[in-house]
């Protein structure tokens, strides 16, 4: 059988990041697993936001016509078995790197469903407070939730803790063979 294709998606803009240390765990874990990962970094592409123009529901072809990264990001995403969403809680939710990527998506709403429809979904999120209700992990969370429902892509696990200093969360090791197994699971 072929390996299985594992996109990882950075949605912070610390490279040392706690979300992107729990990220390498499930890329590691993944890879235990004989996927091939491949690791995109939010922060360092040019993503626009979504204009609502319509042009992918309104035209043959459904392309987006923004001219940005997401061009070359669209195939990587379609292309993935499973999709690994990391990011940090920014203001109670997502942050704004996941919150653009995630409305572009829009443009792969098709005849026949979504083009992610089927694609095993891994969540990845940090904190800096303790509890995930005051954090607002919940609304990210429930985000996620919403999102892939809708998409019909089954989320298969959420790995979420707290963490403020870069890298902090890496101390917290049952989080890190969380994330771990995670990407086991994914890449299988
Ligand atoms: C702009 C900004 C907004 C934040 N908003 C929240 C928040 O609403 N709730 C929270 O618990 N932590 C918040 N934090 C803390 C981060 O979520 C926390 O440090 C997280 O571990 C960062 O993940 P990263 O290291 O992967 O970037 C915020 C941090 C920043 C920089």
């Amino acid at each position: 059988m072929a390996a299985k294709k594992v996109l990882i998606v950075l949605g912070s803009p610390r490279k040392n990041g706690n979300s992107t240390a729990l990220a390498k765990q499930a890329a590691e874990g993944a890879e235990a697993s004989g996927a091939i990962c491949e690791t995109i970094c939010l922060h360092e592409m040019h993503i626009k936001p979504c204009n609502a123009c319509d042009h992918c529901q309104t035209r043959p072809g459904h392309a987006c016509i923004l001219k940005d990264d997401m061009q070359k990001l669209y195939p990587k995403l379609v292309k993935a078995d499973a999709i690994v969403m990391a990011g940090p809680v920014y203001w109670f939710t997502v942050s704004a790197q996941i919150k653009l990527f995630m409305d572009r998506w829009y443009a792969l709403i098709g005849k026949n469903g979504h083009a992610l429809k089927g694609k095993k979904i891994g969540i990845i999120l940090t904190y800096g407070d303790v509890d995930p209700f005051a954090a607002g992990a919940v609304n990210a969370i429930r985000t996620y939730q919403d999102a892939f429902r809708f998409i019909g892509a089954p989320i298969i696990g959420m790995v979420y803790g707290t963490g403020n200093e870069p890298g902090e969360v890496r101390k917290d090791k049952k989080l890190m063979q969380q994330a771990f197994e995670l990407g086991k699971k994914l890449g299988k």
